[in-house]
C-alpha cells in the first residue's frame, strides 16, 4: 500500500529516488511523484497511472536538486489522479505518506476553519496541512513534527521536507513500514529494504512510535515526546539480485522457481538431520508444553497457509487449532484464553487487519507468535515471539513462495510440537525429518513441468469461470489456487469443499466451468473421485493434481497433472507449485499485467 523513499546526500537525488520507487512499485501502482529541493525552493513533480508516467513528466524537466522524497500509491482516500498523487504540499511542507489517517475529515474541518485551503480529496493532503499549521506558530519543524504525530490517527510512514530547512528529512513511523539506509556523506529511507540494497545494506528498522531526522553527515532518533532514542543499524545479508528478475519475464515466475531454495533456506536453521530433531532457538524451552489449543490468524494467502498449518497441527500433534481471517477475528466476540497460542501469519508483516489483531490479543494478555518474512516488520516487532521464513523479497503480487514457507515453517513447528508432547515417536520425527530433506529435489521436479502446466493453460485460460475442489488439506489448496487464478488472470475462480459440492455448486456445473480438482494420494481421494465423477456426468471439464503413477484418475479425466507423493502433509507442498503455475500462465496467455494485477497492492497497511 504505497512505497516511499527518499534521498540526502551530495549526488543527484532525482535518479536515486526514481530507482527506488521502480523498486517499490509493487507496493501500489496507479499513481507516483518526486519532491527535490531545487534552488528557488521544493519542486513537485506527479503524475496518474505507473511509474512509466511520472519518468515522461519528467523528461523535459531538470531535478537538480541533491534531497528529495518520492511515492507509489495505491489509492485510499481518492481516485488515482494527479492531484491526489504525492507528495503535497501546504506551505513551506511537502509530505509522502503511507498509511492511513483515520481522524483526517475531523482534521481538515479544523483547519479549513484555520483557513487552509485543500487540493485533493487525500487523508495526506490533511498532514502536511497541520504541519504546516504548527511550524507557523513554533517555527521549528521538529515541534510541528511532534505536534502533528500526537493529533493523528491511523497509520503512516511518513517523510516530510521543509522548504525553510534543505538538506533535511523528517520521518515518522506508526505502523507502516519505514527503513533508514545508512550511507557515508549520504543517507536514504524507503518503505522496504529492495529500494535501498543498491546503495547500502547497512539498515536501520524504524519502529512504531519513532521519529527520524535525516541529513547528509546524521541520522538522529526520537520518540514521540521528542527524546532522543537509539537505533541501532543492522548489516542485512540481502542480496539485490533478490530484487530483480534475473532473466525472468516476471517476479512471479523467479519466486514460484526460487521455492525449492526458500524452503531449505527457511528450514536449514531448524534441524538437526543425524539425529532427525527440530529446534526453534527463537522459543524458550518447554515452551510448547504451555498451550492445549493454537488459534491462527491472518489475511489472504497467508490465511490458507494457516488452513493447511490446522491439519499439521490437529493431525500431526494431536493438538486443537482455530483459524480466522484478522478482518473477522478483530470485530467478532472472542473467548481469549492464556493457555492458547495465538498464531499470526504475515509475509510483509504489516498487514493492518492482522496487526490489529495482534494488537488485540496482546491487550488480553495472550501469548502470541508470528511467521513473517520480513525482517523488523510491525507484526514482528509487536508479537511476542517470531519465526522467519526465510523466503528472500517478495515481489511479485501473488504470494508463491512467501506461502510456500509458510507451509514448511507451520509443518515443522507442528512436527516439533507432535514429538514434543510425545504424540510423535522418535523414529517417526526421524523419517520425517529426512523426508523433508527430500522436498526440495521433489520440487525441482514439479518446476520441470511447467511447460506442460502451460499447455494445459492454453486449453483453459478463455474460460469466465473456474471451479477449485479438494477436501481435507486440499481444501485450502484449492481456496489458494483460485486466489491465485483470480488475482492474477481476472478468471472468476471459487473453491469447494469437494463433498460440499452437491449441496449447490454443483448446480453451476457445464461444459462452461472447468474444475480443477486437487487429489493426490489419501485417504479421501476416493470420495474425491466420485465428486469427479459427478462433475463429468454434467458434460464439466475436469483439470485433476494427482500423484505420480496414479491409476484412478487416468480413465476418466483427460488433463492430469501428477507430483511425487510422501504423505499428504508433505505433498502440500508439491502440489502448491501447479496451482501456481497454471493460474501464472492463464494470466500470460490472458495478457494480464502478472506482477501488478489491477486493484491490488502488494502489503495492505489499510483496513
Ligand atoms: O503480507 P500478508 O501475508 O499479511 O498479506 C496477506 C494478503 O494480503 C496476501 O496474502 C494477498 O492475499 C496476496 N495478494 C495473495 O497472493
Amino acid at each position: 500500500m504505497c512505497g516511499i523513499v527518499g534521498y540526502t546526500g551530495e549526488r543527484l537525488a532525482a535518479p536515486l529516488i526514481l530507482e527506488g520507487l521502480r523498486r517499490l512499485e509493487y507496493r501500489g501502482y496507479d499513481s507516483a511523484g518526486i519532491a527535490t529541493f531545487e534552488q528557488k525552493g521544493i519542486k513537485v513533480v506527479r503524475s496518474v497511472g505507473k511509474l512509466d508516467n511520472l519518468f515522461k513528466s519528467l523528461e523535459n524537466t531538470t531535478l537538480s536538486g541533491t534531497t528529495g522524497i518520492g511515492h507509489t500509491r495505491w489509492a485510499t482516500h481518492g481516485k488515482p489522479s494527479e492531484q491526489n498523487a504525492h507528495p503535497h504540499k501546504a506551505g513551506s511542507i511537502v509530505v509522502v505518506h503511507n498509511g492511513i489517517i483515520e481522524n483526517y475529515s475531523t482534521l481538515k474541518s479544523k483547519l479549513i476553519n484555520a483557513g487552509h485551503t485543500f487540493m485533493s480529496e487525500t487523508d495526506t493532503e490533511v498532514i502536511a496541512h497541520l504541519l504546516y499549521y504548527h511550524y507557523k506558530q513554533t517555527n521549528n519543524t521538529m515541534s510541528a513534527l511532534l505536534k502533528t504525530v500526537k493529533e493523528l490517527k491511523g497509520s503512516f510512514a511518513l517523510a516530510v521536507l521543509n522548504e525553510a530547512e534543505p538538506s533535511r528529512i523528517f520521518l515518522a513511523r506508526l505502523e507502516s513500514p519505514l527503513v533508514i539506509g545508512l550511507g557515508k556523506g549520504e543517507n536514504f529511507f524507503a518503505s522496504d529494504m529492495p529500494a535501498l540494497l543498491s546503495y547500502t545494506k547497512n539498515i536501520v528498522f524504524l519502529q512504531d512510535g519513532d521519529i527520524a531526522l535525516l541529513t547528509p553527515d546524521s541520522c538522529q532518533f526520537f520518540d514521540f515526546s521528542g527524546i532522543a532514542i537509539t537505533r541501532e543499524a543492522k548489516l542485512v545479508d540481502i542480496s539485490l539480485s533478490q530484487a530483480e528478475k534475473g532473466g525472468f519475464p516476471h517476479f512471479m515466475l523467479k519466486e514460484i522457481f526460487e521455492q525449492p531454495e526458500a524452503f531449505i533456506n527457511t528450514i536449514r536453521s531448524h534441524i538437526v538431520p543425524d539425529k532427525g530433531d527440530i529446534f526453534f532457538e527463537e522459543l524458550p524451552e518447554n515452551f510448547i508444553k504451555n498451550f492445549k489449543k493454537i488459534h491462527i490468524i491472518a489475511c489472504g494467502t497467508s490465511y490458507h497457509a494457516g488452513l493447511i498449518g490446522r491439519t499439521f497441527f490437529e493431525e500431526i500433534s494431536n493438538i486443537p487449532a482455530l483459524v480466522e481471517i484478522a478482518s473477522e477475528f478483530r470485530y467478532k466476540k472472542n473467548f481469549f484464553s492464556k493457555d492458547t497460542l495465538y498464531i499470526f501469519i504475515s509475509q510483509s508483516g504489516s498487514t493492518a487487519d492482522t496487526l490489529a489483531a495482534l494488537k488485540l490479543c496482546k491487550s488480553h494478555k495472550v501469548t502470541t507468535l508470528s511467521i513473517c518474512n520480513v525482517l523488523g516488520s510491525s507484526i514482528s516487532q509487536e508479537s511476542d515471539y517470531t519465526l522467519y521464513t526465510h523466503a528472500g523479497i517478495e515481489i511479485g503480487v501473488a504470494s508463491t513462495k512467501a506461502f510456500l514457507t509458510q507451509i514448511a515453517i507451520l509443518l515443522i513447528l507442528a512436527l516439533k510440537w507432535g514429538k514434543e508432547i510425545s504424540v510423535l515417536k522418535q523414529g517417526i520425527s526421524k523419517t520425517f525429518v529426512s523426508d523433508l530433506l527430500k522436498l526440495p529435489r521433489l520440487m525441482e521436479s514439479v518446476l520441470k513441468q511447467s511447460e506442460k502446466i502451460k499447455e494445459v493453460a492454453k486449453k483453459f485460460y478463455k474460460y469466465n469461470n473456474f471451479l477449485y475442489l479438494g477436501r481435507g488439506i486440499n481444501y485450502p489448496l484449492a481456496m489458494e489456487g483460485a486466489l491465485k487464478l483470480k488475482e492474477i488472470s481476472y478468471i472468476h475462480a471459487e473453491a469447494y469443499a469437494a463433498g460440499e459440492m452437491k449441496h449447490g455448486p454443483i448446480a453451476l456445473i457445464d461444459e462452461n466451468m472447468p474444475v480443477f480438482v486437487i487429489n493426490p494420494t489419501g485417504t479421501l481421494q476416493e470420495k474425491t473421485i466420485s465428486n469427479v465423477q459427478e462433475v463429468l456426468a454434467r458434460g464439466g471439464k475436469v483439470i485433476t493434481l494427482v500423484s505420480d503413477g496414479d491409476k484412478l484418475h487416468h480413465k476418466f479425466t483427460e488433463h492430469l497433472i501428477e507430483v511425487p507423493h510422501i504423505n499428504s502433509y508433505f505433498d502440500s507442498l508439491l502440489t502448491t507449485i501447479p496451482l501456481q503455475l497454471f493460474a501464472y500462465y492463464c494470466a500470460v496467455l490472458k495478457g494480464t499485467d502478472v506482477d501488478q494485477p489491477r486493484n491490488l497492492a502488494k502489503s495492505v497497511t489499510v483496513e
